[in-house]
């Protein structure tokens, strides 16, 4: 798969969105160079991220494992879909399942995921949404951030692209650390596609290298 004419990006998400937009606003803006938002995917039909593609008149597509009868015939739905689409990398913001692992090796170090915490602390499964910064909160650590990592066939371990970190104080809810990670999301989702867009990311196994 080759991204020598730009990076054609399909988003999956599930939920409010606000990353596609971001990702959506940074290209317009040139943020992200050469690239363009292909599609939108999600496995819920009623979300904001679909809402959203659809108002910005971006491909947005219902695709869930629940309207196929096996594993196989939603992979390669999914695979023919992102083909007949010209995807060539794909972002991953706030999708609450697992991708198929031909899926991810079709697109072998051309998937990424935002975390909304420093990995590898606060990842794994059932770590999403508000249960990470419920959990940060409850451990009392002082620090959380985000991170956009590359995906592998498991859940947040993948080598690390970008970090960036958030500062927890005493008085911070889940709620208050949540919108100060997200706001970071949306200015580090971008800087980290646009790596990509301009070729400056080489992966050697678990590691990355990003050529300044
Ligand atoms: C974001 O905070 C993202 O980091 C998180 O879901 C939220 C989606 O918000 N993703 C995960 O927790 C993945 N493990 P959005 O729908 O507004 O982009």
């Amino acid at each position: 798969m080759s991204a020598s004419g730009g990076l054609k990006i399909a988003v999956f998400a599930s939920g409010r969105g606000s990353n596609v937009r971001a990702l959506a606003d940074a290209i317009q803006a040139g943020i992200i160079s050469n690239s363009t938002l292909s599609l939108v995917v999600s496995n819920n039909s009623i979300c904001g991220a679909l809402e959203f593609a659809r108002q910005r008149n971006i491909p947005a597509l219902h695709i869930s494992r629940s309207q196929f009868r096996t594993d196989g015939e939603f992979t390669a739905s999914l695979l023919i879909t992102l083909g007949n689409f010209g995807v060539n990398f794909i972002a991953l913001a706030g999708y609450m399942k697992k991708l198929p692992v031909e899926l991810v090796k079709a697109f072998k170090n051309r998937i990424v995921n935002i975390h909304p915490a420093l990995l590898p602390e606060f990842g794994g499964k059932g770590m999403y949404g508000m249960n990470v910064h419920n959990a940060v909160i409850e451990r009392g650590v002082k620090v959380s951030g985000a991170t956009v990592h590359l995906v592998d066939e498991e859940y947040d371990t993948g080598p690390i692209v970008l970090q960036e970190r958030v500062e927890v104080l005493p008085s911070d809810t889940p709620e208050s650390l949540a919108e100060k990670v997200l706001h970071v999301e949306h200015r580090l989702y971008p800087k980290a596609i646009s790596l990509f867009a301009m070729g400056k990311v080489h992966v050697r196994g678990k590691e990355i290298i990003i050529y300044e």
